[in-house]
């Protein structure tokens, strides 16, 4: 463990705060998604500082092609269960696909509910300029709310699929004014995702909030993958990803281990039956 990471885990809980000093003192911050009790435990007591209950959760835990079917009350759901085993980490909670594009009104009805129904101690949302009075009326009711620009996956079906966002001199200006925008509406933090690694190094350097990168390279106050790609658990995975572990085969093998045993009636053995 890292001398930040041994720190982190020391720490009590992350707050706004933590997350703005890192950003001045240069300091990486980190963000997981979960999706449940169990993982949330694993990764809060291994320091990760955000957890967040992506809306990816209609991808890897749904198995749906995107993120749009994702429900509220699916969401609100999932966070209570991560809420519960986060002692440390600052949860983040995804606004699903239509719980905050109506208007800023049932934004922040619905971005209350993640509070006060789930635990939750932040939303997130996705959009820059457009969202901008969305994403202040939510703070003015003392909700904080991370941001996310760049190849925003609710936006799919206007980019084309999951696109690299912010190529060319246009490009380069709407990711920057989109961020700039999530900032002046008083996020706390950005998610930038799936842009040249130059434009997330000057998008970082632009704001005085922190910045957390997905397929944004290196220079980004901050990184967040998705658990399942962290684990080896997708089936595919995009180039920026890295898994640190292969947990799919482990599962695979512990599963044909047991299919092998129960049918050699190997298990249950002495040792794992009552007498
Ligand atoms: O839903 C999600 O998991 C996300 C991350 C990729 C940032 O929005």
């Amino acid at each position: 463990m890292s001398t930040v990471a041994a720190e982190s885990a020391r720490e009590h809980r992350v707050t706004l705060p933590t997350l703005q000093r890192r950003k001045r003192k240069g300091e990486k911050i980190t963000m997981l998604t979960a999706y449940d009790f169990t993982f949330a435990q694993i990764f809060d007591t291994a320091g990760i500082d955000v957890l967040l209950v992506g809306d990816s959760l209609g991808n890897v835990i749904q198995g749906e092609n995107t993120t749009l079917p994702v429900t509220l009350e699916e969401s609100l759901y999932h966070t209570r269960l991560v809420a519960r085993g986060a002692s440390r980490a600052l949860v983040v909670a995804d606004m699903p696909f239509g719980s905050y594009q109506v208007s800023p009104e049932d934004a922040v009805r619905n971005a209350i509910r993640f509070v006060k129904e789930s635990g939750a101690h932040a939303v997130k949302l996705e959009g820059g300029t457009s969202m901008l009075d969305t994403i202040a009326r939510i703070v003015t009711c003392e909700i904080p709310v991370m941001g996310h620009v760049g190849l925003t996956p609710q936006a799919i079906h206007r980019m084309g699929g999951h696109r690299v966002q912010g190529r060319g001199e246009a490009g380069r200006a709407k990711v920057l004014a989109d961020a700039r925008a999530v900032e002046a509406a008083g996020a706390f933090a950005v998610v930038l995702e799936g842009m040249p690694i130059d434009l997330a190094r000057e998008v970082t350097a632009a704001l005085s909030i922190p910045t957390i990168g997905i397929g944004a390279g290196v220079h980004c106050d901050g990184q967040v993958l998705v658990m399942h790609d962290l684990l080896g658990l997708s089936g595919w995975t995009p180039s920026f990803v890295k898994p640190f572990a292969n947990l799919g085969a482990v599962a695979s093998q512990a599963a044909r281990r047991f299919a092998e045993e129960v049918s050699e009636q190997k298990f249950p053995d002495a040792e794992h039956s009552y007498r």
